[in-house]
């Protein structure tokens, strides 16, 4: 393939690594060539020698690969452009700016990474997959026609015929508030200017969401916002490189109308007006949450376009605006399940660029929400050879099952303990937190590590080590793994009761009122706190992991298996948790150990793909129609497998691959070897 006109003589151009290859006329800019082919080079500025996101890298010499020979003079000698580029802005050794290059002779081109649009980016997180980059907004550089009294037209039409011309672009919408200040942007640019161009679906409309004079250098940004019952996680993107900026998160302040989802909903029951308090609380929160994280990454707010929301049902209603009533209820409806396509003044996100767009991934079903989605689209399980368990660990469990054959989804209410609340000492993980522990089986000695050190705490130097940050409590991995390991040492029976200190041999077992602590760490002393796992921690510890298993179970046994080939962790402390804890505490069915895996916040991740990769949510929209819904809350079975999976590990299950790896006491502190938790039923709980 080759520009019109062109025959054998003409000069072969070969792209790498893509391998694309043509024959174009002498004198063809690289640029062109690399248009004409499809190959993915960068353009901001149309060529016109300014961006330089145009960069290629020429190779000289034989190819025997491609079968030609590249000489020296394959390309046209640096031209004044480039000269000035690399004056003022340097231009890396061997790099050319494809606009300004012309092919003179056979030549095999480059495109190096950073000047490919669809670029992939990996995270530093070796669990994380790359993401492709074909993000909705782009900027685009125009050169606009001056008005002419002869020929009368809008500053705003004349825009229009630009980019059609210069960018193929020829269906174009702008807002009020961009039209308003077109004049003025226009004149100062002297006809040219940047657009930041939204357009979701290649090919089809786009609209302007900003525009600037001359060429814009500050780039264009883009918040992936994980919105969970207890905490609200977000992580800012370049969205022309996809590097993340700055990630932040900040307590979701819904919790003060009730801690979990289903004490949410009967608020808004309840309360006159109580949906609308919550919805303000929470827009309110992520405007502080946007301008912090942008302040912090030294970027103006008004540069975010774009924002992509994963979130549950109820916290999808009550962002929009929506009373989620319904959905306290059977048959569980929602409003609406479709993705949505809004725009920041739609939800008072008034932080944001004013056009900014915001996207929400499709709910799968009344309780398995937008952030079920996002993990699907993270970790895609129906492309998986063997049958895959995803739980996404938080106050809601989001929870998938599949291979290439189907996939089922479901959400089971976990309640906040997995993230500290509810516990004595939990916290929030920060510095100074407990997040790992081993309890010694013989002395039944604890050590720990805090968060913000590497020593543990029966190493040299950690008192020292830890004196900024103290030591503060117990985060969710942290009294995952204290619970754990409590049961391994024989410190907690397998009904989850914790010994008296006659029963477990130590004096760390301390009597409150009928029940026992365990003492991890005595910091009263020098005004510290006193770290303990309460009968009570053990609990809501029972009650959480029980859901998260009997949600799974549900699932195997729609799948009808009674094993899975791998477990994958993950939630906003997903990649935190051991998998050797998790399987001793029962959290989830038994499976090889080194098949468990983690994979970091899975929903968060699924947002950042959303908010990179237009393809994805297209992706994503269709795939959540082929994933099979299972309600946990009006399924009998779901009742039975959590009173079941209320001994820790399992009442009845066989856990083959954990006995390899540990063998538990067998012990039993209770007078009739009862459980802690009473029956092991509870109140059903959405949160
Ligand atoms: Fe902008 Fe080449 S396309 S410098």
């Amino acid at each position: 393939m080759g520009s019109a006109g062109t025959d054998d003589k003409d000069p072969l151009v070969i792209f790498t690594p893509s391998g694309k290859r043509g024959r174009f006329a002498k004198g063809t800019p690289v640029l062109q060539a690399a248009r004409a082919l499809g190959v993915d080079l960068d353009s901001v500025c149309g060529g016109r020698g300014i961006c330089s996101k145009c960069q290629i890298t020429p190779s000289f010499g034989e190819f025997a690969k491609h079968g030609v020979t590249v000489h020296e003079d394959a390309l046209s000698e640096w031209n004044e452009v480039e000269a000035r580029y690399d004056r003022v802005k340097g231009l890396i050794s061997g790099r050319r700016l494809g606009c300004q290059a012309k092919v003179l002779g056979d030549v095999v081109i480059d495109v190096p990474e950073t000047s490919q649009v669809h670029r992939q980016v990996v995270r530093k997180e070796a669990s994380t997959k790359p993401i492709t980059m074909d993000p909705a907004t782009r900027i685009v550089m125009v050169e606009v026609a001056e008005p002419d009294m002869h020929e009368p037209s809008g500053d705003f039409e004349r825009l229009k015929d630009a980019l059609a011309q210069q960018w193929d672009v020829h269906q174009v919408s702008a807002a009020l508030p961009v039209l308003a200040k077109l004049q003025t942007v226009l004149r100062k640019g002297k006809w040219q200017i940047s657009v930041a161009l939204f357009q979701p679906d290649e090919g089809g409309v786009a609209q302007i969401l900003e525009i600037w004079p001359n060429l814009h250098e500050g780039g264009i940004y883009g918040l992936a916002i994980d919105l969970g019952s207890t905490t609200i996680a977000a992580h800012l993107c370049d969205l022309t490189t996809g590097a993340v900026m700055g990630s932040a998160g900040i307590m979701n302040p819904q919790i003060r109308f009730g801690e979990d989802l289903m004490s949410r909903v009967s608020y808004a029951m309840m309360q006159e007006g109580g949906a609308t308090e919550m919805t303000r609380a929470v827009r309110e929160a992520i405007n502080t949450l946007a301008g912090q994280i942008a302040e912090d990454a030294g970027i103006d707010p008004k540069l975010i376009v774009e924002t992509v929301f994963v979130c549950n049902p109820v916290m999808h209603h009550l962002l929009l605006g929506i009373d989620p009533v319904e959905l306290g209820q059977a048959p569980f409806a929602l409003a609406t399940s479709d993705a949505l396509r809004l725009s920041a003044p739609d939800l008072g996100l008034s932080t944001l660029n004013p056009q900014a767009q915001i996207y929400l991934l499709p709910c799968i079903a009344g309780h398995v929400g937008a952030d079920a989605a996002a993990v699907a689209l993270s970790e895609a399980p129906e492309q998986s050879e063997d049958l895959v368990l995803i739980v996404d660990v938080g106050t809601n469990a989001e929870i998938l099952l599949g291979n290439k054959t189907k996939v089922l989804a479901c959400s089971s209410p976990t309640g906040p303990a997995f993230e500290g609340a509810q516990i004595s000492s939990g916290q929030r993980a920060a510095p100074g937190a407990i997040e790992h522990i081993e309890i010694d089986p013989a002395t039944k000695e604890p050590r720990f590590r805090v968060i913000g050190c590497d020593l543990w705490s029966d190493e040299a130097g950690f008192a020292e080590a830890t004196a900024q940050t103290g030591i503060t409590g117990i985060c969710g991995s942290g009294i995952i793994e204290a619970v754990a390991e409590m049961r391994a040492a024989g410190l907690l029976d397998g009904s989850g009761l914790i010994g008296s200190a006659e029963q477990t041999g130590t004096p760390r077992s301390i009597p409150t009122g009928r029940t026992h602590e365990y003492l991890i760490f005595d910091g009263t002393a020098t005004g510290g706190p006193r770290i303990t796992v309460t009968q009570g921690d053990i609990r809501a510890i029972q009650l959480a992991k029980s859901a998260l298993y009997a949600g799974a179970r549900l699932l195997m046994d729609q799948m009808d298996v009674e094993a899975v080939d791998r477990v994958v962790l993950a939630g906003a402390f997903g990649a935190h948790i051991s998998p050797k804890h998790a399987m001793i505490l029962g959290m989830i069915p038994d499976a090889p150990l080194e098949k468990v895996t983690s994979a970091g916040n899975a929903a968060g991740h699924g947002a950042r793909i959303a908010l990179c990769n237009r393809a994805a949510r297209k992706r994503i929209e269709g795939g959540v129609r082929a994933i099979q819904k299972v309600e946990t809350a009006i399924e009998p079975r779901f009742q039975e497998h959590f009173v079941a999976a209320n001994a820790i590990p399992h009442k009845t299950a066989a856990m083959p691959h954990l006995t390899t790896v540990v063998s538990l006491p067998d012990v039993n502190f209770g007078a009739s070897g009862g459980g802690a938790n009473d029956d092991g039923r509870r109140r059903r709980r959405r949160g």
